[in-house]
Formats: C-alpha cells, sequence, structure tokens
C-alpha cells in the first residue's frame, strides 16, 4: 500500500478539520461559566446626612458622600423641584466638585444658584443642577435622597460622576 499523502488529499483533510474547529469553537465559548467580571460599578452606600426639620429654606448643608473626599451640600429650596424629597418635594443635594475643574462651587442665596470661583459657572439646584453658564460642560451630579417616616434624610447615590473620578464610588 502507498503510504504518501496526495497534496490534494492533504488539502481536503486539513480543510475539512479546520472547518470542524471553526465551528466548534462557538460552542465552547457558550459553554463558559458565567462570571461577575464584567461589573464596572460598585453599590452605592446609604449614609444619613440630616433631618427634614433641621433644615432651612436657602441654606445649604454640607455633608460628604459618597466618600469623604466627596464634598457636597444639601439643600432645601422652598418650592417642588426636580429630584426633590420631604413632604414638600423641595429638598436636593448635589455633589459640590465644580465639573469644569473640579473647584469647590458655592451657593449663592441671592442668586438661587451654585456658583464656581474659578472660572465663573453656575448651576440651578432648581432644575437638578443644570448648568447656567460658564466654562462647564455638565451640570453639577445630583445626590439621590431618601426620607424616612421619622424625617431622617439619607443620601442613597449620585446621579452623574464626580469631578476626577473614573467611578463615583471607589
Ligand atoms: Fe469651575 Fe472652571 S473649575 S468653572
Amino acid at each position: 500500500m502507498d503510504s504518501t499523502v496526495s497534496r490534494r488529499t492533504f488539502f481536503k483533510v486539513s480543510g475539512a478539520t479546520a472547518a470542524g474547529v471553526a465551528i466548534a469553537a462557538p460552542g465552547n465559548a457558550e459553554a463558559a461559566p458565567a462570571t461577575d467580571a464584567g461589573r464596572s460599578t460598585l453599590p452605592y452606600p446609604r449614609k444619613a446626612i440630616g433631618k427634614v426639620a433641621g433644615l432651612k429654606v436657602n441654606q445649604p448643608v454640607a455633608f460628604q458622600y459618597p466618600d469623604a473626599s466627596s464634598p457636597c451640600a444639601m439643600l432645601k429650596t422652598g418650592r417642588k423641584v426636580a429630584g426633590g424629597v420631604g413632604p414638600d418635594g423641595d429638598i436636593v443635594a448635589f455633589s459640590t466638585l465644580c465639573t469644569h475643574m473640579g473647584c469647590p462651587v458655592a451657593y449663592d442665596a441671592q442668586a438661587k444658584s451654585f456658583k464656581c470661583p474659578c472660572h465663573f459657572s453656575q448651576f440651578d439646584p432648581e432644575m437638578a443642577g443644570q448648568m447656567i453658564c460658564g466654562q462647564a460642560t455638565e451640570n453639577l451630579p445630583q445626590v439621590t435622597l431618601a426620607v424616612a417616616a421619622d424625617g431622617s434624610i439619607s443620601a442613597t447615590g449620585v446621579q452623574g460622576l464626580i469631578y476626577g473620578r473614573q467611578a463615583n464610588v471607589l
């Protein structure tokens, strides 16, 4: 018997084998065990930050959330606003790091806006932190709040990315 393999037979066999591997590959990928490796964010902590009764209209209260290096301010606006909580729907909170370059913004009670001293951006707390004018191109991240039956207020999350972070929860 002739043990040599013709050129034509060699390509036939190797081609069929390659096709078989190519077809089998997707099946193997689907059989891989599911993991949590695709998760890119961590859960937000729940943090008590004050009481409804302790707030006065137009007087912000400072706190840090979701960690000690993230300054925020809670504000009772005096009228029902977007994202507002509490009996009057008027309590909101925001990161106080300007979304332009991270300078700390300050609340101007006269103008009812958060103002940045660095390049003069302004943000509206009655419009979910919307940027009014200036160098910033993003709104102030709004802290989501929850109010318990006893009037205690907790921070539960942040809508928008806090300046300088790749993720709000580190
Ligand atoms: Fe606030 Fe530039 S850092 S406007």
